[in-house]
């Protein structure tokens, strides 16, 4: 299972919340894997990319949705890659009328979604390898071993959005791997060479 891309929380008809995720890093992961011979299904928020061939697509749009369909694919898969950039929050009440402007500024009030990780992690199966990825601006290493322990995973791919060549849709990454064996820190390198090392590094932790 890989997810991938941006979730998009629809505030009413016409305006949502999201972010700036592009999903190169998750297919690249699901093109690799199926070149290594892997079935993959992969769960993909909305993306201007082409799905790699041979890899079976579920497209959602909310992080609700993508909830559903990658709890519902993980039950048949050895391993998760957890890519996707999922929002936090997403708006309380949706409006089906277009939300018309008033004087003065506005407050949109905002719900948590669910962590898709963190219930993969809470509910696997003996033997099931989950890898999440972690995106920060500080403190990297220690605020991304700490999701390590709370969503019960075996990897974080950490990477800071500051540094050159890590951030939102360029085609490379510097990323860390963190296990419970330590932190291996990967140099630059392109998203497809960097999907290899996690994959490497996966498929280590699945044997
Ligand atoms: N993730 C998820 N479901 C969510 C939120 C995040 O599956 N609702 C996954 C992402 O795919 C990624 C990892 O969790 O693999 C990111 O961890 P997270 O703690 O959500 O990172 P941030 O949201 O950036 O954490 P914080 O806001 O605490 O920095």
């Amino acid at each position: 299972l890989v997810t991938a891309g941006p979730t998009i929380e629809p505030i009413d008809p016409v305006r949502y919340i999201s972010n700036f995720s592009s999903g190169k890093m998750g297919y690249a992961i699901a093109a690799e894997l199926k070149e290594r011979g892997a079935e993959v299904i992969l769960v993909t928020g909305k993306t201007a990319l082409t799905p790699p061939d041979g890899v079976q697509t579920v497209d959602v749009v909310t992080a609700e949705q993508m909830f559903r369909a990658a709890t519902k694919a993980f039950d048949r898969c050895d391993a998760a890659v957890m890519c996707a950039a999922v929002a936090d929050y997403t708006p309380a009440d949706y409006s089906d009328d277009k939300v018309k402007k008033k004087d003065g500024d506005l407050s949109i009030p905002l719900k948590r979604t669910q962590d898709i990780l963190q219930y993969l992690g809470d509910h696997r199966r003996s033997g099931q390898v989950i890898c999440g990825f972690s995106m920060e601006t500080r403190d990297m290493l220690a605020n991304s071993a700490a999701k390590l322990e709370k969503k019960h995973v075996d990897m974080i791919c950490a990477n800071n959005l500051k540094v050159a060549g890590a951030g939102f849709g360029v085609d490379t990454n510097v990323l860390t791997l963190i296990t419970r064996d330590g932190a291996e820190e990967l140099p630059l390198l392109s998203k497809e060479e960097a999907a290899n090392r996690v994959i490497d590094r996966a498929v280590q932790l699945l044997a």
